[in-house]
């Protein structure tokens, strides 16, 4: 099937539904120009040890050095652009009566894209909270490394790390998503991280229709009843075109 074809049929199936929703991962912020974690030769996890810049041991032994981190990847994701990916995916929230959003993405691009219903499952960037007091205030970028809370408490930005719990309520929030939706989008996601990639089964157990969009397989390939080889990018806007 070619890809238009697939963009055809994609189209029909979220015509007819009343719910649908999407997964996303880091894949869908490479054409605004971010690295994944694990694919091409930017990849973070390929160019940095996560154990030592993604655990709360990391952070408790060293936090300058991982705040400057993030709060380079803070700079890099206000220079990028929400992407013809990001923007598809807002739209289908304005043509489906329920659309959910679910992103592992830290980067707020979906929000700057024009979507609003969005479980942020890592968490975000934007946003930091007080290792002490609990405050969530906008991340300072600059200034003192580490930054402090106006109780004197260390702040922490306010993403999930390896070994944490999800935000409260996002993975049933998700879950339900999941289970009540016709169509599932699977995009921008090597699908190895769970419980995110759980998700895949939790829709494809409801009878929803799963597409994945990525240009590589993934372990998810299998679980999916269409699988698109090409960046989401350019597919979830010939979606959109074919609605
Ligand atoms: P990964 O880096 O693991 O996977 C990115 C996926 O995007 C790969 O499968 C690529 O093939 C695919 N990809 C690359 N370019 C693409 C494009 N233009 N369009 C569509 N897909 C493309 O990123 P995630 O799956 O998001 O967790 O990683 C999951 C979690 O692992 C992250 O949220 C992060 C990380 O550790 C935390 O920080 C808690």
């Amino acid at each position: 099937m070619t890809i238009s074809a697939q963009a055809k049929t994609v189209a029909e199936r979220i015509r007819a539904a009343q719910r649908a929703a999407a997964l996303s991962g880091a894949g869908m912020s490479v054409e605004s120009g971010l690295p994944t974690f694990r694919s091409g030769s930017r990849a973070l996890w390929r160019n940095h040890d996560p154990m030592t810049l993604a655990t709360p041991e990391a952070f408790g032994r060293d936090p300058a050095l991982v705040w400057e981190w993030y709060r380079e990847r803070l700079r890099a994701h206000g220079a990028a652009q929400p992407n013809p990916g990001h923007v598809a995916l807002a739209e289908l929230e304005r043509r489906v009566p329920s659309f959910t959003l679910i992103t592992q993405n830290v980067d707020g691009l979906h929000l700057r894209a024009g979507s609003h219903d969005v479980i942020e499952l890592h968490g975000d960037v934007r946003t930091s909270r007080c290792v002490r007091c609990g405050e969530r205030v906008p991340t300072p970028i600059d200034g003192k490394t580490p930054p402090r809370c106006a109780c004197g408490g260390v702040l922490r930005p306010n993403v999930v790390w390896f070994g944490e719990a999800l935000p409260a309520g996002a993975y049933e929030r998700a879950y339900e998503a999941a289970a009540a939706s016709e169509v599932f989008i699977v995009a921008g996601t090597s699908a190895i991280v769970f419980p995110a990639a759980g998700l895949v089964e939790v829709a494809r157990q409801a009878g929803s229709f799963v597409v994945e969009v990525n240009p590589d397989e993934t372990p998810a390939t299998s679980r999916c009843d269409l699988s698109v080889r090409a960046p989401s990018g350019e597919f979830l806007p010939l979606v959109v075109e074919q609605l």
